[in-house]
């Protein structure tokens, strides 16, 4: 892909391109039914979520021309209530100095009865040199969004390279600031605050102290929040090194829980760094807080440098579902929002001992539903369900009770994303029974173990009649109780 094709603006593709590419995805069998996902184009990180005039507004980076990281724009989608979504359409062209090679990503806040939706505008010079900008655009309560020409930050402070952009911003007392994703000039990850008092001049606070130390060599799209009392930093960090179960996937997203930041020195005094999902997909989280007080998150499911079968489609991943934030036991737990019960049609309901075997049960099926699935009197050695399942495919999700861990297992999911390590993923569980929750869509699983004590989120590419549902019990009993709900259809 050469440069000019990659940071083509919308305008300079032929209807026919266009056309071509909408027929390619009208064609695709692995559409979603209740994600976010885009028209055409690639899609990835969240930003500006939040709410704003009786509505929840959500932005997306999105290239529209192809399912390759090209020319980013913010696309805007909104909902009443966090369960069905409408497309609202472009929200930021970038075609102007400060953004001329992508409104990379960012936030909103509701300042002066108007949303302040604050991006990083990428970039680059003749000599392909990159240069970021902080940039400010300004949401109306009509909908109508008036970019500012002039950058609230125009240039990298000292002791960093141009890998700088993500602007998550919040408002303290009197102040307000945002937390940028930072690479040092020694090429290791950081983040740093600006803060403000007029949202005109920012002035440069300093980096965020963890004790970190060298964790990668560059954070994005950090977060910060307060949550329950304590101080919650999330942020992505790209390249770190595996370790057993933990940073599998190509780029990591996890938090760090303990006391509130300290508004001068920028301490913080932290936890172990903590993964937030454990599936193959979740990356660039953002939250936001709602009028009910809720903290809420919801992250790419995707991951950069990683091919998708749905490319070839002319489109290229979703977003997760809305999860509310909560902290149990010192860690970040996510619940789906209560909302997406909404999307709930027909259900059915079983129980059942399941002795060493494994079964299947009339009505049980489907490729878009949600699902409830506890067990308990566990005396086997392992329990699990298996969704998306035919002769030649299944999507395993199992519990290994003598061993402690939990499992996807998408090996036989149909079409994989490429790369060598793709089909197992695990993490360590301690529980007598065991609850799974579970969201799944027409190419995507999202299961919530033990109410959102652990979350695996993958993107699945199986074929449409891969819809049987097994549950199964290794070496012993358990007693199960499941409820299956058939999910409305709540995106454009
Ligand atoms: C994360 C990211 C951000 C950047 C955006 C560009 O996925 O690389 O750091 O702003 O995507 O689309």
């Amino acid at each position: 892909m050469n440069r000019e094709q990659k940071y083509r603006l919308l305008e300079q593709a032929s209807p026919e391109e266009i056309t071509a590419l909408t027929d390619l995805v009208n064609e695709c069998p692995w559409r979603q039914t209740f994600h976010v996902q885009p028209i055409m184009g690639l899609l990835n990180d969240p930003n500006g979520f939040s709410f704003y005039e009786g509505e929840y507004h959500l932005f997306y980076q999105w290239f529209p021309l192809g399912t390759y990281h090209g020319m980013k724009y913010w696309y805007h989608t909104k909902s009443k209530d966090l369960a069905f979504w409408h497309n609202e359409g472009i929200a930021i062209v970038p075609k102007d100095p400060i953004d001329s090679h992508g409104a990379y990503s960012g936030s909103a806040i509701v300042k002066d009865n108007k949303l302040h939706l604050i991006y990083t505008g990428n970039t680059r010079d003749s000599k392909w040199n990159r240069r970021p900008y902080q940039c400010l655009a300004i949401m109306n309560e009509e909908g109508f969004i008036n970019k500012q020409n002039t950058p609230l930050v125009d240039h990298v402070p000292e002791g960093y390279t141009d890998h700088f952009r993500d602007p998550k911003v919040w408002k303290d007392d009197d102040m307000y600031r945002f937390v940028i994703g930072a690479q040092r000039e020694d090429l290791t990850g950081a983040a740093v605050v600006y803060e403000s008092s007029d949202f005109k001049e920012w002035r440069y606070q300093g980096e965020i102290k963890t004790n970190l130390g060298h964790f990668g060599y560059m954070w994005e799209c950090p977060d910060y929040f307060e949550l329950e009392g304590k101080g919650v930093f999330i942020f992505s960090p790209q390249g770190l090194t595996p370790e057993q179960d933990r940073f599998q996937n190509i780029y990591q997203s996890g938090y760090l829980i303990g006391k509130p930041l300290d508004r001068k020195t920028l301490e913080l005094d932290h936890g172990e760094f903590e993964e937030l999902d454990r599936g193959f997909d979740f990356y660039a989280p953002q939250t936001m807080v709602d009028e009910k007080g809720r903290r809420i998150m919801i992250a790419w499911m995707g991951q950069a440098e990683v091919a998708y079968p749905t490319d070839s489609h002319g489109w290229a991943h979703c977003l997760t579902i809305p999860r509310e934030l909560k902290i149990r036991h010192g860690k970040l737990i996510q619940q789906p929002v209560p909302e997406l019960q909404k999307l709930r049609g027909r259900s059915i309901v079983i129980q059942d001992m399941i002795e060493n075997e494994v079964r299947t049960y009339e009505g049980v099926r489907g490729t878009t539903f949600e699902m409830v699935c506890e067990f308990s009197a566990v005396k086997a050695a392992a329990v699990g369900i298996v969704i998306r399942a035919s002769q030649q495919e299944q999507t395993i999700i199992r519990y290994d009770k003598t061993n402690k861990k939990i499992t996807l297992n998408r090996a036989e999911s149909g079409n994989l994303s490429d790369g060598t390590n793709n089909a197992i993923r695990s993490c360590r569980l301690d529980s007598e029974n065991i609850k799974f929750h579970l969201f799944v869509d027409t190419s995507s699983v999202e299961v919530f173990i033990n109410d959102g004590e652990e979350v695996f989120t993958s993107r699945i590419f199986p074929q449409s009649g891969s819809e049987e549902i097994r549950f199964f019990t290794e070496e012993g009993s358990a007693h199960m109780t499941m409820t299956k709900w058939d999910l409305a259809q709540a995106v454009d």
